[in-house]
């Protein structure tokens, strides 16, 4: 686990680096998150058993009444297999809710999708060269999703954690419209502390903050219009986001450690700190090398039931609040067209889910 000193060093080293003016100044943007965050580190749960036996253990948490416990009300105890264990209970990660941002003026500036037809072209001709993991449809989803969110006048902060060299970042920030601040998380050079190896097919190619920004030139994103917080996203909290002035999100991708605690704890994050109609999109929830995606997501809709899956395929879940899973569903349905299985066989904690067609 990452400790703030390390996490400030890496982001000074940032600024140190003559990478430009407008790179520094989100080096130091990170260092500024750096000394804000509130230390969440898992603790070491002594002796559950032999190391050699893998066992979880799961509990729901008593936890009090009243709204600053919500987090621990609905909160599971998680013991991984290296019997480190996701904060039990720690109200310090949800408390701070950020604010919904306002919609902008219908048809005004700032409510326009920042890419162009041109963006969107210059995006897939720089693609296949870049490194990451998404397919097109991806592409087209996050494009006729985010257009519907802002027809229905939903809007805040868009980003990812664990973007590597922003191969979905920059979809997910170039449909955001001008007024949505975009945010990317990573420990880019950090990667020391990428214990699960997540991304690590490309740690020779490090760099990963310049890689991010030369992306966003090629698509037309400003490089000041990019928040870079470098940090392990286990020490985030949802304080984290209201110190820093952002706003709630309106679209989150969940792609960085894919450990069961890691992704617990990010979509915990994300439960908190998403408004209402915003959506969080998991990745690799169906990919049987990492199981512990899918474990986080169950616990996460099914313990939380503040995420309602409403479309998954191709390698991600999409969830959002219970306000507007139907919505979504319907949409999924009418633009994607789903696989048609009965309801019985596709849903998720009681919630209907629309299959995407291969
Ligand atoms: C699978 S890659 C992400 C791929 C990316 N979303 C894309 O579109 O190509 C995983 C990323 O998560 C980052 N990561 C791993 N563990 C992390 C953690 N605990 N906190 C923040 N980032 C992490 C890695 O550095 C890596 O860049």
């Amino acid at each position: 686990m990452g400790s703030k000193a390390a996490l400030g060093r890496a982001a000074l080293r940032h600024a140190a680096s003559e990478r430009g003016a407008s790179y520094a100044a989100v080096a130091l943007l990170s260092a500024a998150l750096t000394l804000l965050l509130t230390s969440s580190t898992p603790q070491s749960t002594g002796s559950h058993g032999v190391a050699s036996s893998v066992r979880m253990q799961h509990r729901r948490l008593g936890g009090g009444g009243d709204a600053a416990d919500w987090m621990c009300k609905h909160q599971y105890a998680v013991t991984t297999w290296d019997r480190k264990r996701v904060p039990a209970c720690d109200p310090a990660l949800c408390t701070a809710t950020p604010a919904p941002l306002k919609a902008p003026a219908k048809g005004s500036s700032a409510a326009s999708r920042r890419w162009t037809p041109r963006d969107d072209d210059a995006y897939a001709a720089a693609s296949p060269s870049v490194v990451g993991w998404l397919n097109d449809h991806q592409v087209r989803y996050v494009r006729v999703m985010t257009a519907l969110q802002h027809q229905l006048g939903v809007f805040g902060a868009a980003g990812e954690i664990g973007v590597h060299h922003g191969k979905f970042f920059a979809v997910v920030a170039g449909n955001a419209a001008a007024a949505e601040p975009l945010v990317a998380i990573d420990l880019f050079e950090a990667q020391s502390e990428n214990y699960d190896l997540s991304g690590s097919g490309s740690t020779a190619n490090i760099l990963y903050p310049e890689k991010l920004m030369s992306l966003m030139d090629a698509t037309g994103i400003p490089r000041a219009d990019v928040r870079l917080v470098s940090g392990n996203s286990l020490t985030l909290t949802a304080s984290n986001f209201t110190s820093l002035g952002l706003p709630a999100w309106r679209m989150l991708s969940v792609d960085g450690g894919h450990s069961l605690e890691t992704t617990l704890h990010d979509v915990n994050v994300a439960a908190c700190t998403v408004r209402d109609g915003g959506i969080v999109i998991v990745d690799d929830w169906f990919n049987q090398e990492w199981t512990g995606v899918q474990e986080a997501t169950y616990h996460a809709t099914h313990a939380l039931a503040r995420l309602v899956p409403f479309m998954h395929g191709h390698n991600k879940i999409w969830m959002t609040t219970p306000s507007h899973a139907s919505a979504y569903l319907d949409a999924a349905r009418r633009e994607f067209g789903c696989v048609d299985v009965h309801e019985s066989r596709s849903s998720i904690g009681g919630s209907a889910l629309c299959l995407l067609p291969e």
